[in-house]
């Protein structure tokens, strides 16, 4: 199956950067990676590419998913997704850690490769080597006909549309939407019931609209990158499903601000990095409403203690923070793919406010197809 690009996809469409635009563009982008492949009769979710019988399916041990910079991220996501809905362990690893490691491959394994461009060297490679060793490959891969596309088995792919900036967003978010998709697929084969299949579509259906009521507060969370723009250094916490998307904020206002950037899951602060909480050391925590509610806020006092200041994002005003961006309250299991999204807009207005060359930060390369 096949979305054609057209060259128009291509135009600024009147953002002053690509990087805008794309972010911009998530509302269409999701409904695109949901558009035909919802089956309403069986809650459950069509995926033509996969090339994995229902038997197979099931037959299924262990998912490892390997990525590089932003798609690892999304692909912690996803491991999170299959593993609570598919009920199969399942975690995600740098591709290039897989490979050096002398990984033992193994047969029951379902090993899926996540990649924007379907080119990045160390991804490519690592399904090689899976190939060689006769592992079953899926592709969650964006370029259509990329070479990551090719040599896999099968998979889904991601219809983000061409992202052209060097940081990743829309496709992120589409990523994560696509491991929704495959996680709600592989979970109706096995033990997802009826009705969580369908309470998951739809949440899935809900998220365009979602995202860009989330686009329509820009004006505010610009004033909040006014703000916290004179940081030196930036730490961002998350727990569980939170923590990947602390990961990934963190990593997208390094690429395009070069601010010093850290993640932890807030589990961890008081294991060590609490050590660095002080006033000139913001920290953007991530706090869904869901059972671990209290836990989160329980870090935010930690922090409130040692006089940091906290931006949180959340599904309501949280008190021991000094600023709260509330987004809209999705399934527990989808709200990452939304509270990631206005953290793209603090990095990009970050970036903005610093005079960064956004589309193209120094050093960087959209694809890195060498070792
Ligand atoms: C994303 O903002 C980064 N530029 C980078 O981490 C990127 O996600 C990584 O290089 C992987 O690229 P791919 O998805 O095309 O494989």
């Amino acid at each position: 199956e096949t979305v054609e690009w057209e060259a128009a996809s291509y135009d600024m469409g009147g953002h002053d950067t690509y990087m805008h635009k794309e972010i911009s563009e998530q509302p269409d982008a999701v409904d695109r990676v949901l558009r035909g492949r919802i089956d309403d009769r069986f809650s459950t979710v069509h995926l033509g590419g996969l090339n994995l019988d229902p038997r197979e399916a099931r037959g299924i041990r262990r998912v490892k998913i390997l990525g590089c910079g932003t798609s690892y991220h999304a692909g912690l996501i996803g491991a999170g997704l299959i593993e609570g809905m598919a009920r199969i362990p399942a975690d995600a690893e740098p591709a290039s850690e897989f490979r050096y490691r002398n990984p033992v491959v193994d047969p029951d394994t379902l090993y899926i490769a996540v990649s924007q461009s379907g080119e990045t060297y160390d991804v490519l490679a690592a399904v090689q080597e899976l190939k060689r060793k006769g592992a079953r490959v899926l592709g969650v891969v964006n370029v259509v006909g990329s070479a990551i596309a090719r040599e896999a088995d099968g998979g889904v792919y991601v219809h983000a549309g061409p992202e052209v900036c060097v940081v990743s967003t829309k496709c992120f978010t589409n990523t994560v939407v696509a491991f929704a998709l495959l996680a709600v697929h592989l979970g109706r084969i096995r033990d997802l019931s009826v009705t969580d299949g369908k309470r998951i579509i739809e949440g899935l259906r809900k998220l365009p609209a979602q995202i860009q009521e989330i686009l329509e507060g820009e004006e505010d969370i610009k004033k909040l990158a006014a703000e916290y723009a004179e940081a030196k250094s930036m730490m961002f916490i998350g727990r569980v499903r939170g923590y990947p998307v602390a990961l990934e904020a963190s990593l997208k206002l390094k690429e395009i601000s070069y601010i010093h950037a850290e993640a932890y899951p807030a589990s961890e602060l008081k294991h060590g990095p609490l050590a660095l909480i002080e006033p000139s050391l913001p920290t953007v925590a991530i706090v869904p409403d869901d059972d671990l509610l209290e836990k989160n806020r329980a870090a935010l006092e930690e922090i409130k203690a040692r006089s940091g200041r906290i931006l949180a994002v959340a599904h309501r005003e949280q008190e021991k923070a000094d600023h709260t961006i509330v987004v809209p309250k999705n399934e527990d299991e989808l709200d990452p793919i939304l509270m990631g999204i206005p953290l793209q807009l603090l990095a990009y207005h970050t970036a903005l406010a610093m005079g960064r060359d956004i589309d193209k930060p120094r050093n960087l390369a959209k694809s890195v197809t060498v070792e």
